[in-house]
């Protein structure tokens, strides 16, 4: 299937795609210089990108002065002091809760106030380990006040996750809850981050939120924010910003075991969200917006609230999932709220329609104008469903192509411009500059044509600069492989049109629901276990999470294989990551397929995970190539 259809409604800010791109790419100063304007400055930059991809160190706007909370707030407060800036759907079906743009100054003020009481200063990092309440949005605001650097932590990951992260930040100060609510389940926040920071000294205070009644174990360290922020004058001045000072960091997965804090700093990242939040949305002042995304993910921190924000959006953030208390709670918002702009995740949308239609008949939904998806390559099937059952075939859909990385969206339709196809991810954002390579060599393919793996070939200012503490893994990671051009880690198709088509991930990171893994990381928390001495992890695929988890785990001489030990060892990866990243599938044998040096050969466990049992390749270098045998009977047993 390779359907296109047309845009939507006439042709918003930009008439001529063709001829913006091309300005943009041709005369990139003038075109970033003219796009800052956008932000409001305390010394505005004269100088938009230096540095380059060679050196791998890139700055943007470096003399410009701001602050990204008064971009936020303060400078709506003149003529929108009235109108709301958030509207918290709370994890209860149908309550809401209203803060206005006056409201969220004086509840940033605050929470800044009682950052400097206990004495955050500018350039200290404070992690924020919260459930999607508003103190989370203030807390991230009050941060950006005082020049302090956020690091959120979903607060779905466990315990061990939650430590690593504070620890490589070196956080001094974090802000929890007594309880999360989320699908009607508490979780108990404020145990898991005393059970996270045993023994860290330089972990000064606890702020402890308080969303529900439970009372929890304090101790010398803990907080209570509703007592300490009330003390606080709702005033405070702003710390001026070099455009180039840290604004947050962000861990995300990558190949090895260990977790990247993703550097992103002020100017850059803000103008960017800023920027593509209302080019891509077609976002219009009065709007209601609603991602429906969590904040501990990049997705949340661009398009719940800096992009949204700095644009005085009124942007819903809500608490709950999709099936709670049943599958039309997306849709009870919408129509609740009449909401014009929707943004989710394939995988939201797959559970979704396998509930059946009958959920979207209790919801008009009339009020959308643009959807939007993220997170993983949308298969036509569910784009098709999106674009004809949720959105009447009267919306834009937008497949939004981006990273952690990136900070912000890089390649996706622009409403009213570009055509649309199911499955692609379309064209390239203004000052964006897509390269396809040949995987092996680092070839341009320069033909329009193309596949391959996925490069950026200039900057952008919403790109991160480094990552925390470690600027030569950066390096490694993102620039070496092929010189000059940032590697994304995805594979892609470019159709004869000039289309992108993101194939996902090349390299060992899966994406599952949309949540971003490392193999390695999922392998070791399974050898965490004492039963197990070796463990293999792939991507499989599933119908409902795009990608599932397959583990493939040798035991200990001795241990016999049992459905009790298959629960210990997702439990093993619960403790060491967080339930969303436990194994679909634990596939207990006996060896593993390994070339004579040792090196395990993913590319046939892949494949007999994918049920793909022919054409398997060259097996003669394997140390033992009877174990593929075995491997594949014990597959065919396995649901
Ligand atoms: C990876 C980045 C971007 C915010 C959420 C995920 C995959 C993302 C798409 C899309 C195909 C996509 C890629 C990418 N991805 N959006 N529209 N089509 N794949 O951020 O956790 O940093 O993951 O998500 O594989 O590399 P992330």
């Amino acid at each position: 299937m390779n359907r296109t259809y047309e845009p939507k409604k006439a042709p918003s800010a930009q008439k001529n795609y063709l001829k913006t791109y091309e300005h943009s790419l041709k005369h990139n100063h003038d075109f970033w210089m003219e796009t800052s304007k956008r932000l409001d400055w305390i010394k505005a930059p004269t100088k938009s990108l230096e540095g380059n991809y060679e050196q791998v160190n890139f700055k943007w706007f470096d003399d410009g002065v701001l602050n990204v909370s008064i971009n936020c707030i303060d400078r709506h407060l003149p003529t929108k002091k009235n109108e709301v800036a958030l509207i918290w759907a709370k994890d209860e079906l149908g309550e809401y809760e209203r803060i206005t743009y006056q409201q969220l100054s004086e509840n940033v003020g605050r929470c800044a106030n009682m950052l400097k009481s206990l004495g955050v200063k500018k350039g200290d990092r404070v992690c924020l380990y919260l459930p999607m309440i508003p103190e989370l949005v203030y807390s991230m605001l009050a941060c950006a006040r005082i020049g302090a650097v956020h690091s959120i932590v979903f607060a779905g990951f466990s315990a061990e996750s939650l430590r690593g992260r504070i620890e490589d930040a070196k956080c001094n100060i974090v802000i929890t809850a007594n309880e999360g609510k989320r699908g009607g389940k508490l979780i108990p926040l404020k145990q898991i981050t005393d059970d996270a920071i045993a023994g860290f000294d330089f972990v000064k205070n606890v702020i402890v939120v308080h969303r529900t009644d439970a009372k929890v174990n304090y101790q010398k360290k803990d907080v209570k924010y509703e007592e300490l922020v009330v003390k606080q004058s709702a005033e405070c001045k702003p710390e001026s910003m070099k455009a180039e000072d840290p604004l947050f960091i962000l861990y995300t997965s990558g190949s090895t075991g260990k977790p990247k804090g993703l550097l992103h700093t002020s100017a850059g990242y803000l103008l960017y969200a800023s920027y593509t939040h209302e080019l891509v949305f077609n976002y219009k002042p009065g709007q209601i917006y609603f991602c429906a995304a969590d904040i501990g993910w990049v997705t949340g921190h661009s398009y719940i609230v800096y992009g949204p924000l700095s644009n005085a959006a009124t942007s819903v953030i809500f608490e709950s999932t999709p099936l709670y208390p049943a599958a039309d709670r997306y849709w009870k918002i919408i129509d609740d709220l009449k909401v014009q702009i929707f943004y989710t995740a394939p995988t939201a949308l797959r559970t979704l329609a396998a509930q059946g239609d009958e959920w979207l008949n209790t919801s008009k939904r009339s009020s959308l104008e643009v959807l939007g998806s993220v997170g993983e390559p949308i298969n036509p099937e569910i784009w098709e469903w999106y674009y004809h059952k949720v959105g009447h075939e009267k919306c834009s859909l937008v497949d939004t192509w981006w990273q952690t990385e990136t900070g912000g969206i890089l390649i996706s339709p622009i409403p009213g411009v570009t055509k649309m196809k199911p499955g692609s991810a379309t064209l390239p954002l203004f000052g964006v500059e897509p390269i396809i390579v040949q995987a092996e060599n680092g070839k341009i393919q320069t033909e329009i044509e193309a596949q391959g793996a996925l490069c950026l070939k200039r900057s952008w200012p919403g790109q991160a600069r480094t990552i925390y503490g470690d600027h030569e893994r950066f390096i490694q990671t993102y620039f070496s492989q092929y010189k000059g051009f940032y590697f994304t880690g995805d594979g892609c198709n470019r159709d004869a049109d000039g289309f992108y088509w993101i194939t996902g991930r090349i390299d060992d990171v899966l994406n599952c629901s949309g949540h971003r893994l490392g193999t390695a990381e999922i392998e070791g928390a399974i050898v965490e276990n004492k039963n197990v001495a070796e463990a293999a992890v792939v991507g499989y695929s599933h119908d409902i999470k795009g990608t599932g988890i397959y583990a493939y785990v040798v035991l200990q001489k001795g241990v016999k294989a049992s459905d009790d030990i298959i629960k210990e060892i997702k439990a093993s990866v619960q403790k060491g990551i967080g339930k969303f990243a436990s194994p679909d599938i634990v596939h207990v044998t006996t060896g593993l397929p390994k070339t004579r040096s040792g090196k395990v050969m993913r590319r046939i466990l892949r494949k007999i995970a994918c049920s793909e049992f022919t054409g398997l390749g060259d097996i003669s270098t394997l140390s033992e190539p009877n174990v593929v045998e075995l491997l594949i009977e014990e597959r065919k047993k396995i649901k």
